[in-house]
């Protein structure tokens, strides 16, 4: 068990995540921030009053300024505004770098041993824009995505093949966005390649409903997005870290030349342990999932370059 776990962010995906890391036990406070006042301290408040009934003795606490977060070894950043009527892509990317970067900058005032898992969107970019607010090595900035689009993928075959979700093997890599890249060399159930299980058309349909499977939640809910699925992926990465477990997950990493990939964060399989980042692990692709990885990358790149401009 951690001693803190602070969430930045207390709306829907940060404060699902609270209470998920609470029902696991796996901090002994967590700390919400949030700019909105008085959220962030009734929701927990009112988390903590589960702790009874859930069985966890958990401390959660809400605040509007980072002092309760000090010396947090994880964070996990869901800050930030989806986009407004009026608002083109950029404007979005530039205020939520706005919000990151600040955070960010919190982080490392308080917490500058602390390991940052980054939720908010677009998400590549703004693991490299609290990268460069903290100053943390990449060790210690890791990128939610893909295991969330991971899931996606593994629930949509399970559903297609009518087996336990728990027998698919897969990973998705590259950024979180329509360019994202379902390994599907890498795609197995209970060891056996996927595309001995289901015919091409069906697994394209699939690839496909993955690669949209946040916009498909948006155009239902309207007014927000997904946050029960993306709250158990960052929770699963906090679990990682937590209980030092050498997981294999498919995470944003700042690239330092694997899969031939530099200075920009994308989605490679990594081996996360206490220490954050403790490996990008390289796998053989095929051309065409490698061709795809680096449009993906180069589409993040672009995007950096607005943050930087
Ligand atoms: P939300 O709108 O419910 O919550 C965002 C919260 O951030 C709000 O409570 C807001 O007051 C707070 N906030 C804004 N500025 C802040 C600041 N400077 N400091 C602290 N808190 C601040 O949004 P939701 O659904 O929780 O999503 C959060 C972010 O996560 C969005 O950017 C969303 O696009 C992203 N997301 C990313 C996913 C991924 O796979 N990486 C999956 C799902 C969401
Ligand atoms: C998702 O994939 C919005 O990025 C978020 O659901």
């Amino acid at each position: 068990m951690l001693a803190k776990v602070a969430v930045v962010g207390a709306g829907n995906v940060g404060a699902t995540a609270a209470q998920r890391l609470a029902e696991k036990n796996l901090a002994r406070t967590i700390v919400m921030v949030d700019v909105v006042e008085g959220v962030p301290q009734g929701k927990g408040l009112d988390q903590w009053q589960s702790g009874p009934i859930e069985g966890f003795d958990t401390r959660i606490i809400g605040s509007n300024n980072y002092d309760e977060a000090m010396g947090a070894d994880v964070f996990v950043v869901t800050a930030g505004i989806a986009r407004k009527p009026g608002m083109s892509r950029d404007d979005l990317v530039k205020t939520n770098a706005g919000i990151v970067r600040s955070v960010g900058e919190q982080i490392a005032r308080v917490a500058p041993k602390a390991i940052i898992v980054v939720v908010s969107n677009p998400l590549d970019v703004m693991c490299y824009v609290a990268m460069k607010a903290s100053r943390f090595p990449r060790e210690r900035i890791l990128g939610m995505a893909g295991v969330l689009d991971t899931a996606r993928y593994r629930t949509f075959l399970a559903e297609a093949l009518d087996v336990s979700v728990q027998d698919i093997q897969a990973m998705v890599l590259g950024g979180h966005g329509d360019t994202m890249v379902p390994l599907v060399s890498y795609t197995t159930v209970s060891g056996i390649p996927i595309t001995q299980l289901i015919d091409k058309s069906k697994l394209d349909e699939i690839v496909t409903r993955t690669r949209n499977g946040g916009a498909e939640i948006v155009a239902f809910l309207k007014t927000g997005s997904a946050y029960y699925a993306p709250s158990a992926a960052a929770v699963q990465m906090v679990e990682a870290i937590a209980l030092d477990k050498k997981r294999i997950l498919p995470c944003s990493a700042w690239l330092q030349g694997e899969y031939g990939l530099r200075d920009v964060f994308c989605g490679v399989p990594c081996r996360i342990g206490r220490k954050g980042l403790e490996s990008v692990i390289e796998v053989t692709l095929t051309s065409a999932e490698r061709e795809e990885l680096h449009k993906s990358a180069e589409a993040v790149r672009s995007t950096q370059a607005v943050v930087d401009a």
